[in-house]
């Protein structure tokens, strides 16, 4: 049996640090998670540090993914913040990477953000946004899946294969 658990991120440690610097530079996915203004942006490597992470969990809650006892991802959500496309009061803005590959495709993500949902309902809030780049089909699937719809389109947003591509908008009201 899948044996998955998730936890909120409260101290940052040199493991966890390590995994979302991993992650962040994966080539499979950086493309999928991290917006580019070009290629430049997309060859960059970026580091988390210690530090970075205890700077986001000031203004973002961060749920670690575990599968059977291993770290195997990250899910978040922050408040109302400014890049909302629909800037309703009390939105949660919601981010999800599985980053170890071999957990991916096995119903771990869409488990992970039920249990982002209901954290996010626990909190009073009514509504979710999210963005996801247009060629990003198994993300966009996944949604859909759960309820979300689009509301919009930001043409020429992030750069991938020698273009710019949109970031598809999506919502769901709990
Ligand atoms: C997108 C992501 C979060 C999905 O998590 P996951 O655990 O792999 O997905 P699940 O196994 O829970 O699949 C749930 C649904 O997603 C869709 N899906 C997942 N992988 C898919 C794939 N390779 N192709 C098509 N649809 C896919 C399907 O609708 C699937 O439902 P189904 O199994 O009933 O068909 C994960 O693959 C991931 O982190 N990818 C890399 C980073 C990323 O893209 N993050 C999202 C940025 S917006």
């Amino acid at each position: 049996m899948i044996n998955i658990h998730f936890s909120r991120l409260t101290e940052p440690t040199t493991a966890i640090a390590a995994s979302f610097t991993r992650w962040e530079n994966d080539q499979q996915i950086k493309y999928l998670a991290r917006f580019n203004r070009n290629q430049a942006d997309l060859d960059a490597s970026n580091e988390i540090t210690i530090a970075s992470l205890v700077q986001r969990i000031q203004h973002t809650a961060i749920y670690l993914i575990y599968l059977h006892q291993q770290l195997i991802g990250e899910m978040s959500y922050q408040i109302d913040p400014p890049l909302l496309l629909k800037p309703e009061a009390n939105s949660a803005w919601i981010s999800i990477t599985i980053g170890e590959h071999q957990a991916r495709g096995q119903g771990i993500g869409n488990q992970a953000l039920a249990y982002l949902e209901q954290q996010i309902a626990t909190q009073g809030l009514r509504r979710i946004e999210l963005g996801v780049f247009e060629f990003n089909q198994p993300a966009f699937a996944l949604y859909a899946k759960r309820g979300y719809h689009e509301i919009g389109r930001i043409t020429d947003f992030t750069y991938w294969q020698g273009r710019m591509w949109a970031d598809i908008r999506m919502e769901k009201w709990l």
